[in-house]
C-alpha cells in the first residue's frame, strides 16, 4: 500500500498533516484493527493507539496489549526477524510483525493485523503450525557417507554456497501461508509438503555429502507435481531464499531425471554407477498415520486476507 507520509520520523509530530488522527495530547494516532477470537470464530476489533514514530508493527501490537487489551494473543520471540515466530498477515500481506516498520504503512488508515490464514487459529494472532511440524517429521535427516582415509569429509565451496542459501530460513511459514495449493484447500495439506519443504528436499539433495535419495520421495509423497511454480512464495520470502527458482524448478529436474530420463538411466547403466539410496518417509503416510493425526483439519476462522 502506498505511504502518504512517513509519520514516524523524530519531526512527524510536528509536521502531522491535518488527516492524521491526534491524541489528547497532540500525539499522532494510528489504528490497528486486530483479529481477536479462536478457533469457534472471532471479529476485528479496532484499538487507537498513539503513533511514537520509529516503530515497528510487533511495538504497537505490544503497546495495544500494554494499554488496552491484555489478554491479547501474539507470537514472537527475538524481535529481530530470526525466530520467524511474530509472522501474520498486516493489510493482508504475510509479513513478519517485527520487521514491518509503522513507517512504510499508511497510518491514516486502520492497519488491519491477522492470524496466518493458512494455519488454524489458536486464539487471535496465534496459529497452529504443527502442519509444518508434521512435514518436517517425513523428511529423512542428513545422511553422510563415510569419511575420508583421513577422518574428515571434503566439499567444494561452490557446493557449500549452493545449500547455503536454504539455511537461511527461519522456519516463518510465510511462503507456506501463500502458496494456493494448501491457503484455502485443507484437504491437500497431507498430500502437499510446502515451499518450506521442497528448500528443505533441495537443500539436502544437492548436499555433495548425502547418500540418500529423496526424489520419489518429493513426487509420490510431498507432491512437488502440485506446484505450478506461481513464484508467490518467493515474493514474501524475508530471508530472500530463491524457494522457486533455485529449489523448487531444480528438484522437479531431479524428478524428471529420476524418473524418466533415458540418458540418465543409460549412463547408470555403462557407467555402473549405483543408485542413491531410495528414501521414504520417516513418518507413517498412511491416513491413520501419526503424520496426518497431528496434521489438524480445523477450518480456517477469520475473514481478511
Ligand atoms: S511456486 Fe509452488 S510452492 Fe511456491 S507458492 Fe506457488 S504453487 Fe506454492
Ligand atoms: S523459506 Fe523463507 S518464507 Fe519460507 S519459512 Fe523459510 S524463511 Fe520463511
Ligand atoms: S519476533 Fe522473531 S522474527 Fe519477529
Amino acid at each position: 500500500m502506498a505511504t502518504s507520509a512517513d509519520q514516524t520520523g523524530p519531526e512527524a509530530a510536528s509536521t502531522a498533516t491535518a488527516d492524521v488522527a491526534s491524541g489528547a495530547s497532540g500525539t499522532p494516532t494510528v489504528t490497528l484493527r486486530l483479529w481477536r477470537g479462536d478457533d469457534t470464530g472471532g471479529s476485528f476489533n479496532d484499538y487507537t493507539v498513539d503513533n511514537l514514530g520509529g516503530e515497528v508493527v510487533l511495538d504497537v501490537v505490544h503497546r495495544v496489549q500494554a494499554e488496552q487489551a491484555p489478554d491479547l494473543a501474539v507470537r514472537w520471540n527475538c524481535k529481530a526477524g530470526k525466530c520467524g515466530s511474530c509472522s501474520a498477515e498486516v493489510n493482508g500481506r504475510p509479513r513478519l510483525m517485527c520487521m514491518t516498520r509503522m513507517s512504510t504503512l499508511d497510518t491514516t488508515q486502520p492497519i488491519t493485523v491477522s492470524p496466518l490464514r493458512a494455519n488454524p487459529v489458536i486464539r487471535d494472532l496465534v496459529t497452529d503450525v504443527s502442519y509444518n511440524f508434521a512435514v518436517a517429521r517425513r523428511i529423512p535427516a542428513f545422511h553422510p557417507g563415510p569419511r575420508d582415509a583421513d577422518g574428515t569429509y571434503r566439499m567444494a565451496q561452490v557446493d557449500a554456497d549452493r545449500v547455503q542459501e536454504f539455511r537461511k530460513c527461519i522456519e516463518c511459514f510465510l511462503c507456506q501461508n501463500v502458496c494456493h495449493v494448501v491457503r484455502d484447500h485443507e484437504e491437500n495439506k497431507p498430500h502437499f509438503a510446502g515451499p518450506r519443504f521442497f528448500a528443505r528436499l533441495a537443500e539436502l539433495e544437492m548436499h555433495p555429502l548425502d547418500t540418500l535419495d529423496r526424489r520419489d520421495l518429493a513426487s509420490r509423497e510431498l507432491g512437488i507435481g502440485y506446484c505450478n511454480i506461481t513464484k508467490c512464495c518467493t515474493e514474501v520470502c524475508p530471508e530472500g531464499i530463491h524457494i522457486t527458482d533455485n529449489a523448487i524448478i531444480p528438484m522437479k529436474e531431479r524428478v524428471v531425471d529420476a524418473r524418466y530420463d533415458p540418458i540418465a538411466w543409460l549412463g547408470r547403466k555403462i557407467l555402473r554407477r549405483p543408485a542413491p539410496t531410495p528414501a521414504s518417509s520417516t513418518a507413517s503416510l498412511s491416513p491413520a498415520g501419526k503424520a496426518h493425526e497431528t496434521i489438524s483439519t480445523q477450518p480456517r476462522t477469520p475473514a481478511g486476507g
